[in-house]
């Protein structure tokens, strides 16, 4: 059984459709540990509350040098015993040490169709706005592994959503959760902890 440690910064949503995933049995080989926040106000925390699942609170402006916080985030995740490590909408960049500690064992959901609409400056309702902007007719997410490059890991999967005419970054932002991040990241998460995702040159293929 892998132990799955989520790191969080706001509403938590994604975090509700891991814990849902979990409770009907669609995780399989794992299990949400510990939920660690960038924010202590975040509703996430009174989700893995509500679920009697371990807390945690790691704030950058906590350390003056980037690199502190990058040893201690690594630090607790490795206390915590991840196996994986799964952003669901944790808006702190993450540190090479972390990254290079979990090679190939952090998932991210981005709320876009990689590798459009990503990297630095590209979180939140953001993205919606660019697509808005350019006027794509169809958006989606993107559920990938972290590497150094900002939402340039390995993607694993991806599911396109329709854009209607009327959307505003809000309405789009709320399709795009509820018929691609809710699914694929949790499904994503389910085919790490059975190890069918290998990662060949950079590319990450599903076994069966
Ligand atoms: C989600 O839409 C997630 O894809 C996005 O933030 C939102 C968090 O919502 N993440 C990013 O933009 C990361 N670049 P949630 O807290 O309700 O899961």
């Amino acid at each position: 059984m892998k132990n799955i440690v989520v790191l969080v910064s706001g509403g938590g949503t994604n975090l509700q459709a891991l814990i849902d995933a979990q409770k009907s049995g669609k995780i399989v080989n794992g299990k949400i540990t510990c939920v660690i926040s960038s924010n202590p106000d975040a509703y996430a925390l009174e989700r893995a509350a509500q679920n009697d699942i371990e807390t945690a609170v790691i704030r950058r402006k906590d350390f003056s040098e980037f690199d502190e916080y990058d040893i201690a985030l690594t630090t607790l995740l490795k206390e915590k015993h991840a196996d994986l490590v799964v952003l669901a909408g944790f808006m702190t960049i993450l540190g090479s040490k972390v990254i290079a500690a979990f090679e190939n064992r952090i998932i991210n959901i981005h709320p876009a169709l990689i590798p459009s609409f990503c990297g630095e400056g590209f979180y939140g309702l953001r993205v919606h706005e660019a697509a808005l902007k350019k006027g794509v007719k169809v958006s989606g997410a993107t559920a990938h592994f972290v590497n150094e490059e900002c939402d340039g890991g390995p993607i694993i999967i991806q599911k396109a959503v329709e854009v209607k005419n009327g959307d505003t970054p809000e309405t789009l932002q709320r399709r795009i959760m509820e018929q691609a991040e809710w699914k694929i990241l949790p499904e994503a998460v389910s085919l790490f902890c059975q190890d069918k995702i290998k990662v060949v040159n950079n590319i990450a293929v599903i076994g069966d």
